[in-house]
């Protein structure tokens, strides 16, 4: 609920601008004050009328409006609020929150707010792709601007893609959780998670069996209690966790790359099925078949993330928690691993045939540790990965369990 609780929600110009009409209507719902600033683009998507009557507050629109500035001046404005949330954020008001300007009401308050913002992006995919987003994407994270989104999907100028915004209902679930803290709150989590792919040639690679699904779950539970969570997935088809920082790759070293740009990590959770290996030398055309010799395939070992980020001196995150997928003897196994890995736990699943845990909803896990062996009775993987945030939460509030 969001009982006693203001947010100032700036509406930039963008077609998803109409998806804030809902969003004021669903905060409201739940007991926000909502109070809306539109740029002057945003006035051309939806207009102050509409804004107005749902939010039943004054709109406000104008930097230089004596009227405005009578009633609430416009850092007033930016301070009354609890939470500021941008959305849409425009790939223009990005870049301009970005490099501090303050050339209109809308910036001008992102500027001179002492309180959290919260962007959700929308914009055309190649907008996002863009170098010059990413690098305003990655500033604005590092002066402390909290990101939902954007999702994948096919998008209003017809292209395909990241790029949309997060539909109302996330967003709410990102302020919700916001507002709700947690115990993780002020920990950054590194989530590893989905299959790598190791090109043999430009047509076919290497993969093991992994869906995501946990690995996903784990980072999106780590987030509602509160982590900032940094999620570096290879190719799967779930959807982004509300709240977490995706960064899309294909290869192991890419993932390792992308994880070493993450640190410093309070927390590191390996759930990706990396592929142990690579070919030697990937083909820059692809293979033929028929006639002549089979082609050879000279592998060659790709980089252990776990344990290279168990072993990082000083930058170690101070838990690191590795998956082992077993068939047998599990917890024999999943002991060793732990060792050998370097790291604090390890999570083992039993993968077994018969199972179903590959690709499907749920998943039996014995929780390694240096001291004991937790056997959890088969749940979804939605409530193991919850199971598994709190146990994280209460290791770092000192309860051991
Ligand atoms: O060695 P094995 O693949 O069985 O270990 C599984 C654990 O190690 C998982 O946590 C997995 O994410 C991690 N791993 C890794 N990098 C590799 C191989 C495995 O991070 N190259």
């Amino acid at each position: 609920m969001l009982a006693n609780k203001s947010i100032l929600l700036v509406i930039a110009g963008g077609i998803a601008a109409y998806k804030s009409l809902d969003l004021i209507r669903r905060l409201r719902e739940r007991g926000a004050r909502v109070r809306c600033v539109l740029t002057g683009a945003a006035q051309h998507f939806v207009t102050p009328l509409s804004v107005g009557a749902l939010t039943g507050e004054k709109v406000f629109t104008d930097l230089f409006s004596l009227t405005d500035e009578q009633e609430m001046g416009h850092i007033q404005l930016s301070r009354a609020a609890d939470l500021l949330v941008v959305a849409p954020a425009t790939a223009d008001i990005m870049a301009r929150m970005a490099q501090g300007r303050a050339d209109d009401l809308a910036t001008t308050v992102l500027l001179a707010t002492d309180k959290p913002v919260l962007i959700a992006p929308a914009m055309n995919v190649r907008m996002w792709n863009h170098k010059a987003t990413q690098r305003n994407l990655a500033q604005l994270r590092a002066d402390g601007v909290r990101v939902v989104g954007p999702n994948d999907g096919d998008m209003a100028c017809g292209e395909y893609g990241p790029g949309r915004m997060s539909e109302p209902l996330e967003i709410v679930a990102a302020i919700e959780a916001f507002f709700a803290g947690g115990p993780l709150q002020g920990k950054h989590a590194i989530v590893t998670s989905g299959p790598t792919h190791e090109p043999i040639d430009p047509v076919r690679y290497i993969a093991n069996r992994s869906s995501g699904k946990q690995g996903h779950a784990i980072a999106g539970a780590l987030a509602a209690l509160g982590a900032r969570v940094t999620l570096v997935t290879g190719p799967t088809s779930v959807a982004d966790p509300v709240g977490v920082d995706v960064v899309r790759i294909e290869t192991a070293r890419d993932m390792l790359a992308a994880c070493q740009k993450a640190l410093p990590a309070d927390i590191a959770v390996c759930a990706a099925a990396v592929a142990d290996w690579r070919t030697e030398g990937e083909a820059t055309q692809k293979l033929k078949k028929g006639g002549g010799p089979l082609p050879k395939l000279s592998l060659t070992e790709n980089p252990d993330i776990l344990h290279t980020l168990s072993a990082r001196g000083k930058k170690r995150p101070a838990l690191v928690v590795g998956f082992a997928a077993e068939t047998e003897k599990i917890v024999e196994h999943a002991q060793a691993k732990l060792k050998k890995k370097g790291c604090d736990w390890i999570v083992a699943n039993d993968v077994g045939s018969g199972t179903g845990t590959f690709g499907g909803d749920s998943n039996a896990v014995t929780l390694i540790t240096a001291t004991a062996a937790d056997k959890w009775a088969k749940a979804s993987k939605q409530a193991v990965a919850e199971k598994l945030a709190r146990r994280i939460a209460d290791h770092f509030s000192g309860v051991e369990t």
